[in-house]
């Protein structure tokens, strides 16, 4: 099999835009499958297209990763769909973790298998945990995922702190139906525990306009709370990415806010994203994706890979258009790991 030569440390990373930018993560989605049905994602769940989709394979995610780490990459995220579905995937895991020059492997995860698998994911050298949990009222979760699991999935939390994981972030999208009242029971369970809790801005998709403009919730009215009652705005370290991060005295958890409607938010975007399908995504809305599969099917294309990125990246906007109501093409985010 071919080697492919190691950047230099120090050496300038190959995906920096016209905004100097630069791009050292790559979001990597494995599957457009899911079991949840999230009402803000997959209302129906998981139908499948059509025309019969093929997912990346391992040979072809090797390909992808490797590439990515030449040109500077260091964290790849697992998205999905729910990543853990597929049956490789604890090789997919350990393949792109004995990547040279990834440092990070982070999973996101609705958590339904974590309890029962989460020491397998460490093993095979998952290093950052991402969980969705949208309620921590059991009934809500339920209307809110389609499934009853609640339990299973904070025992799932509380095991990978067991087995060594120093810290967990958990997902929860604003909803004005549930997050502002529920708000309270998130910080009381994030007081003794080493969670980052990421209060996700709900954003606009193709299917689902009406549940929008019904659900929304500004991540500013959360904010000014968690400021009232004593949270302190950190400043931002570049791989925050554009999360907002504040933290309490009085708790080991911290919070963040991730509002994409927010001017500026884009000025500190450093993540690329790959879809299932093998399409290279500038950002979440807005584009189509280049097509990067014709040069997955063997080792020798890497530099023609290369050049592809690269010069696909030349085209990347400045920011997305969401606040004119442009929400781009994507119908839900399942396809592309949010
Ligand atoms: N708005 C905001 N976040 C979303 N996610 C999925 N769909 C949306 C949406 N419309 C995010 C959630 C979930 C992760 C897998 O994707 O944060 O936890
Ligand atoms: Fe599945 Fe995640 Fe979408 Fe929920 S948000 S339906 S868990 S892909």
């Amino acid at each position: 099999m071919q080697t492919i030569p190691i950047r230099n440390v120090g050496e300038p990373t190959g995906l920096i835009d016209r905004f100097q930018r630069q791009y050292v993560y790559l979001r990597l989605s494995i599957t457009d499958v899911c079991n949840f049905r999230c009402n803000y994602c997959l209302p129906n769940g998981y139908r499948p297209p059509e025309h019969k989709q093929r997912f990346l394979t391992l040979p072809e995610i090797q390909r992808v990763a490797r590439t990515f780490a030449h040109l500077g990459t260091e964290k790849i995220r697992l998205t999905g769909g729910e990543p853990t579905l597929r049956k490789d995937f604890l090789d997919i895991a350990h393949t792109i973790a004995q990547t040279q020059g990834i440092r990070q492997l982070a999973l996101t995860t609705n958590g339904y298998r974590m309890a029962r698998d989460v020491a397998l994911w460490k093993e095979a050298g998952i290093t950052h945990l991402n969980v969705s949990v949208d309620s921590l009222d059991p009934r809500e979760f339920h209307l809110i995922t389609g499934e009853n699991k609640l339990g299973e999935i904070l025992s799932g939390i509380d095991k990978a702190f067991e087995i060594g994981y120093p810290k967990v972030k958990v997902n929860a999208v604003l909803m004005k139906q549930y997050t502002a009242k529920n708000l309270d029971d998130f910080l009381r369970w994030i007081q003794h525990r080493p969670i980052q809790m990421r209060f996700i801005e709900l954003m606009e998709t193709g299917e689902m306009d009406h549940f929008f403009h019904q659900q929304h919730l500004s991540g500013q009215s959360i904010l000014e709370r968690l400021v009232q009652e004593g949270w302190q705005l950190q400043t931002r370290d570049l791989t925050d990415g554009p999360a907002k991060i504040l933290k309490h005295p009085d708790y080991q958890g911290e919070i963040g806010l991730i509002m994409p409607y927010e001017k500026n938010f884009c000025a500190s975007c450093n993540r690329l994203r790959v879809s299932a399908t093998g399409k290279l995504h500038l950002c979440l809305f807005g584009e189509e994706g280049v097509d990067l599969r014709d040069l997955l099917q063997d080792d020798s294309q890497h530099l023609q890979l290369e050049q592809r990125l690269k010069s696909a990246l030349q085209g990347k906007r400045e920011h997305h258009y969401l606040h004119l109501g442009d929400s781009g093409v994507r119908n839900n985010l399942a396809s592309i790991g949010g």
